[in-house]
């Protein structure tokens, strides 16, 4: 018989060892929330058949997640994993499922794979109630696995005690489980805040479905680091650690080119054609993509950037919501901020600085320049230190130049003006009116040169 599995993730709690205000599993790891990885992984896994129960700063969780709206679960007060279950119930019982995968929040390197091959396991063994344990040097704080001849419990951490269950073995739950709901369902009202923290434990099922004579399953996934769950700064920065290494190598394996490769950090969904070459220390974060023959040099950070083919992008660029098409040259020290688009073959040099502003098909700004709010078209040279004087202190205005147009050096451009095709402005020059195709203006005073007294 076909299984219906939905998964849910838990989410409500509020990370009170990370010592910070905001919810825990919207901590970033390489530019994306904690819970992001969890829910790509559930999704790979159970579609969209994936449930979150929210709770400790629910809305600010919900609206981080828009795609998973109408999945949420609301959890009003914290009391504990077991009743962040129990929370979830009418809505898993809704959806018609046979099984349910829980899986902490707080655990963003699991994946896809090993979620599936741990379901296989419990679907095949027909298993009531199963769960994922991992072997650790030291168990920390996490709930300890106790086996005892037949028998199998979870104790907390808290409430090990040593007399009782004997030294602790390394084998700890890893917070991932998947239950049979209509034996788990009823078991849930059984379950008791009779501990050191006062909570109700998903983990007592455990002990409660084998006293219901349920079948139970430890899948022991052995030094597998893929389960660890974070709890305080110090595991973020570590588990990001892990995911940066497993990106990077998935980069290198896919052709890519990937320097420095212990300094290089990228995002989850950032793109890179193969036989792109980057060197770290690197950023790249968002949406980005790297178009094939492109390069990045080092100390460059670029989050949602579009980079054409044969692109190069020399040492610390600082790129953000642009799009550089093919060919063109970036930087060094160069800042592309929203908006900013280079067309093919155009460069832009350092100490230069774009913002909402075109850049024309091989048109080059080199140097100390501010392009804001500024169309230039096909062919132009912008002058070393070139200002467009887009703002006025109320409202922003814009600057058009033409094709093929010669901005002197130090040039201001009182915005809003146009520069017409094939014009020159002469270097040091305020131009504050239009400037027809062909002319040149020149916008400062004459140079008077007398003898010395
Ligand atoms: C939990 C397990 C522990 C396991 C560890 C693995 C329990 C009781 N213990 O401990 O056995 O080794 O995970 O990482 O489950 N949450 C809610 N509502 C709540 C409380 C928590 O949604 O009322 C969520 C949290 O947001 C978090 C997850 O459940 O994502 C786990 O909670 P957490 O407090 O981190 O549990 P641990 O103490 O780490
Ligand atoms: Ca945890």
């Amino acid at each position: 018989m076909v299984q219906r599995i939905g998964a849910l993730a838990l989410a409500a709690g509020k990370g009170t060892r990370m010592k910070s205000d905001a919810p825990k599993v919207l901590k970033t790891l390489l530019g994306k929330p904690m819970l992001w990885y969890v829910e790509a992984a559930l999704a790979a896994v159970c579609g969209d058949l994936v449930y979150t129960v929210v709770g400790h700063r629910a809305d600010s969780v919900a609206a981080a997640f828009p795609e998973l709206a109408g999945r949420f679960v609301r959890q009003t007060e914290q009391l504990g994993t077991g009743h962040a279950l129990a929370a979830a119930l009418p809505a898993l019982g809704e959806a018609g499922l046979d099984h349910v995968l829980v899986v902490n929040g707080d655990a963003p390197l699991v994946t896809a794979e090993s979620l599936r091959a741990f379901c296989d396991a419990a679907l095949a063994a027909r298993a009531d109630v199963a769960f994922v344990s991992i072997e650790l040097a030291d168990p920390g704080y996490y709930g300890r696995v106790v086996r005892q001849g037949e028998t199998v419990c979870i104790v907390e951490a808290k409430d090990y005690d040593p007399a009782v269950h004997g030294a602790p073995t390394g084998e700890i739950n890893a917070g991932v489980y998947l239950l049979r709901l209509a034996v788990v369902a009823p078991l849930l009202a059984k379950l008791s805040n009779d501990n050191k923290s006062g909570e109700y434990y998903i983990t007592d099922l455990i002990g409660l479905g084998q006293a219901a004579g349920l079948r139970v399953l430890p899948v022991n996934r052995g030094a597998d680091a893929a389960y660890l769950g974070i709890n305080s700064p110090r595991e973020l920065v570590g588990a990001e650690e892990i995911l940066r290494r497993r990106i990077v190598d998935a980069h290198i394996d896919a052709g890519v080119v990937v320097r420095a490769a212990e300094a290089v950090r990228i995002g989850p969904e950032v793109a890179i054609a193969p036989g792109v070459e980057v060197c770290g220390p690197l950023e790249l974060y968002g949406a980005t993509r790297l178009g094939a023959g492109a390069t990045v040099a080092s100390h460059s950070l670029l989050l949602d950037a579009e980079i054409g083919e044969n692109v190069a992008i020399a040492a610390f660029c600082h790129l953000e919501n642009a799009r550089v098409e093919a060919g063109c040259q970036v930087g060094p020290y160069a800042r592309l901020r929203p908006g900013a688009v280079m067309e093919e073959g155009a460069r832009v040099g350092n100490f230069v600085e774009m913002k909402k502003s075109v850049l024309g098909r091989g048109a080059k700004a080199n140097h100390l320049t501010y392009l804001g709010d500024a169309e230039i078209g096909a062919g132009s040279n912008i002058g070393a230190g070139t200002i467009t004087c887009n703002y006025d202190g109320v409202h922003k205005h814009r600057t058009v130049i033409g094709e093929r147009a010669f901005i002197g050096s130090n040039t201001a451009l009182v915005a809003p003006v146009t520069i017409g095709n094939d014009a020159l402005v002469g270097a040091g020059s305020v131009i504050t009116s239009d400037v027809a195709d062909g002319m040149l203006a020149l916008g400062r005073g004459r140079q008077v040169t007398k003898a010395r007294k």
